[in-house]
């Protein structure tokens, strides 16, 4: 190639540019009654609407054997932007994923709810119902800004109301304008041929890869902000909100044996004012569109961006792009990424309560009968619901009138039990994986549990029931459940077997770090126990587990991802 010779761009830079604005075949493929399935390019182009063709993997062999096509399905995400949404909006979710999905709602990483095993004759009702309730799936996948998070907060509640309401504008400032939304899913007019949609912030391909939004207010770092391409660290004194320190470059997905590839903490960027938040995001994004890799989609995401341009030439750019000249970052202090389980009043005098749903899946089981108890709190609530980051849940803003009704019903339907599980359970996360994730290469929602429970006898033999230990499982690399974050990380490699990291920082804010390759259950349960045993007996106070696996040689801490993620221990 010559040094002027542009690199080839991707397949999905085709496509995008000639969708026509994210229509695609899309409306064809879903009046082909032929088959339960969509073509590949309008697959590509439907999660730009918050949708996935999945199949159903636990049947896949025996189907294929049978010379059956494979059991069809989709997953469709719906936006909550910072994770907050109405009592009559939970029972419309609950409802259809009764009616149109597999029966449970999954609560996200990202404060979304997905639906799962939607087959492609519903899809259209149900996206136009979720919007009927106000809700909508749009751009919460694809090339494009998903999901805007914000810390849930429930303890300062005023800062909070001021954070989310940014979280809001973000979003909406992002979303794509393109009709094509409304022309395949509600039933909007055509637009007619010679009048062109406009996207001022994406132009016609939109963004190179995926890119993630977060607002975090100190001290909780629930949200994971370093985690994520762009960050808002709210600074607050005496009360106020004064503004925001920016984070830019963070991103968990990897491959396996690809050391171009690497999970990666983002970067303090500078400190802004409040009302230039919006600005700055576009800036941002805008950066991301002209900078970013679209010729290698592993390589695409902004953290790459960001390093192959260097933190000075990127700001430079967003401050030339935004006109807001970024001052030096100010203190700031997280302690923690977990949630605060129980009840705590929010300065506003209302009562909050979090409920700890494992591996955020809502389900009704013959001994917990969770989703129908929390379905009987949405009928009485007069507050708010609010997903956290760590797929939990908060019945938010309970007026004192309510709070003993509520504390009944969750009490009645034994919503209290995870209370009383331990410091490991309360804090784990688990992606979704098999059997719908297209690309798991292992178990993990159907997984982490069970190593939980053999985990925690030693945690409870040791002495440790109440200390907060992050674990977290994903069933590939590609990072959806932040496992590089967690102080014990597993990432599947294959059926049965994981890759174990240890050494995260527990406030969020260091990388774990390769310690064991391609374990079994039986080899993690091995490898885990005895350093569980040393931290409870070795461990200095206050010390976190994975401050202590790195003071003990176990891994070496990871300070530049880019040399130290693949180098070796
Ligand atoms: C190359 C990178 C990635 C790809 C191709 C990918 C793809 C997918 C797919 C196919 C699913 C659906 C699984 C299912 O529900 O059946 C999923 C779920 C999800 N992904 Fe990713 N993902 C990637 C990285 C990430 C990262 C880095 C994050 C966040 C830090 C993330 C956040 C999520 C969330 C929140 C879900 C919903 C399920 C959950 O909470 O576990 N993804 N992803
Ligand atoms: S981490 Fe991998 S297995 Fe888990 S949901 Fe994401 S893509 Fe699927």
């Amino acid at each position: 190639m010559s040094a002027t010779e542009a690199p080839k761009l991707s397949k999905n830079e085709d496509l995008k540019e000639n969708s026509n604005y994210l229509r695609g075949t899309i409306l064809e493929g879903l009046a082909d009654v032929s088959t339960g399935a969509i073509s590949a390019d309008d697959g590509q182009l439907t999660k730009f609407h918050g949708i996935y063709q999945q199949d159903d993997r636990d049947v896949r062999n025996e189907r294929r054997r049978q010379r059956l096509d494979k059991a069809y399905s989709f997953l469709i995400r719906v936006r909550v932007p910072g994770g907050i949404c109405t009592p009559q909006q939970w029972l419309e979710m609950d409802r259809l994923s009764d009616e149109n999905a597999n029966g449970t709602l999954k609560l996200t990483t990202r404060q979304a709810f997905q639906f799962h095993g939607v087959i492609k004759s519903n899809l259209k009702q149900t996206i136009k119902e979720i919007n009927d309730s106000l809700l909508d799936t749009i751009a919460a996948c694809g090339d494009v800004n998903r999901n805007v998070m914000c810390n849930p907060n429930p303890f300062q509640s005023d800062v909070h109301a001021e954070v989310y309401e940014l979280s809001k504008a973000i979003s909406e400032h992002l979303t794509p304008n393109t009709r094509a939304y409304h022309e395949i899913w509600l039933d909007g007019e055509k637009v007619a041929s010679t009048e062109e949609d406009v996207e001022p912030i994406y132009g016609k391909t939109y963004l190179p890869r995926k890119f993630k939004i977060v607002v975090a207010v100190p001290p909780s770092n629930d949200v994971d902000i370093f985690a994520h391409c762009l960050g808002f660290i709210a600074i607050v004194k005496d009360g106020k909100l004064v503004g925001f320190n920016v984070t830019v470059g963070g991103g968990m997905g990897m491959t396996h044996n690809n050391e171009k590839t690497y999970p990666r903490l983002a970067d303090l960027l500078g400190f802004i004012k409040p009302e230039d938040a919006v600005k700055v995001a576009e800036a941002v994004v805008i950066t991301q569109r002209e900078n970013g890799d679209r010729s290698d989609r592993k390589h695409a995401r902004l953290k790459y961006t960001v390093e192959d341009m260097g933190l000075d030439a990127f700001r430079a750019e967003v401050e030339q792009r935004s006109g807001v000249i970024l001052e030096e970052a100010k203190p700031y202090t997280f302690d923690s990424t977990g949630d605060r389980y129980g009840w705590t009043e929010g300065t506003n005098g209302k009562w909050n309560l979090t409920l700890f749903i494992e591996g955020g899946r809502v389900r009704d089981t013959e001994s917990y009968p969770m989703k129908t108890g929390l379905r009987e709190i949405a009928k009485i609530h007069d507050g708010d619901f609010r997903l956290t980051a760590n797929q939990n849940l908060i019945i938010g803003n309970v007026s004192k009138e309510k709070k003993a009704l509520v504390d009944k019903l969750a009490a009645e339907y034994g919503l209290e039990r995870g209370f009383k599980s331990s410091g490991l359970r309360l804090n784990s996360i688990a992606c979704v994986a098999l059997p719908t994730c297209g690309l798991a290469l292992a178990e993990s929602e159907r997984y982490l549990p069970e190593l939980v429970t053999e985990l925690e006898s030693v945690i409870e033999e040791c002495g440790l029931h109440d200390d907060a230990i992050v674990i977290r499982s994903t069933g590939c690399p590609n990072g959806c459940g932040r496992p590089y974050l967690a102080e014990i990380g597993l990432v599947g490699r294959s059926p049965g077997k994981y890759n174990l990291y240890l050494g995260a920082g527990f406030a969020g804010d260091r990388l774990n770090k390769l310690y064991r390759e391609s374990l079994t259950h039986d080899q993690i349960v091995a490898e885990v126990t005895p350093i569980i045993k040393r931290y409870a007996k070795e461990r200095e106070s206050g010390e976190r587990f994975g401050d202590f696996t790195i003071r003990k040689g176990y891994v070496k801490p990871v300070k530049v991802a880019k040399t130290d993620w693949w180098a070796a221990n």
